[in-house]
């Protein structure tokens, strides 16, 4: 499909038909793309945490009122954690994968790509926005996530009316150095779902006032 039909067609689902379950294969295709996204210094600062059945449930004290609908209806229910700090074994991880990959050549490119990733993170950390710049990461796998799902035909909602402290807390989040940046739930729609497009079309500003050419 064209892509910017793809993301047309995308809205946030708000009410879910609780009787479909995304099967697992489905998951993990929207994984393997949300896998794909690009970040800074290919640091992939993130974790995702797939919740259902009663690890799902025992998040429900974090979910605000107006979202529970929701968040019960879907099957799943995707923690995007980032990290707070660095995280020594997950870079050693990362350089590992990049030279399983074939991206470094050499011990001298090797060691050049691990010194600037951690320049970077370490700016960070100086700057104090560490958990700024990890959670930008992880908007980005937000946007590769939803519209991995549509692609396969899943419906999606991101969460940030939740008590981020308390999904820290019950996923003890902080024992990993992680926090929670967002949550997106994944199911099928209701079929009279209210915010779907017949009923809500999309509305977005125009280009002119999105966008300034400059030359
Ligand atoms: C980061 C983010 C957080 C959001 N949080 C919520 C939320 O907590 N509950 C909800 O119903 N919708 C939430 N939304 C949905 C937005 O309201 C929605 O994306 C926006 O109105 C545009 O509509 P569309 O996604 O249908 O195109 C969120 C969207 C984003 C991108």
């Amino acid at each position: 499909m064209d892509f910017e039909q793809l993301l047309k067609q995308r809205y946030t689902t708000k009410h879910y038909d609780n009787t479909r379950k995304v099967p697992d294969e489905t998951i993990t295709k929207i994984l393997e793309c949300v896998r794909l996204t690009p970040t800074s210094v290919n640091a992939q600062p993130y974790h995702f945490y797939v919740l259902t059945g009663a690890a799902k449930d025992s998040l429900r004290p974090a979910i605000m009122d107006f979202n529970l609908q929701r968040y019960d209806g879907a099957s799943h229910a995707i923690v995007i954690a980032c990290k707070t700090a660095i995280d020594e074994e997950h870079l050693a991880k990362v350089l590992a994968a990049e030279e399983r990959d074939g991206r470094l050549p050499s011990a001298e490119i090797k060691a050049a790509q691990d010194k600037s990733r951690h320049y970077f993170n370490n700016l960070h950390v100086t700057k104090g926005d560490y958990t700024t710049w990890t959670g930008k990461q992880a908007y980005s796998a937000f946007a590769t996530m939803v519209y991995a799902a549509e692609n396969y035909g899943v419906d999606s909602t991101a969460l940030e009316g939740i008590e981020f402290d308390q999904v820290n807390a019950i996923m003890k989040l902080a024992d990993k150095q992680e926090t929670c940046a967002l949550i997106v739930v994944l199911g099928y729609r209701a079929a009279d779902d209210s915010n779907q497009l017949t009923k809500r079309p999309k509305s977005r500003l125009d280009l002119a006032d999105l966008v300034t050419y400059l030359n």
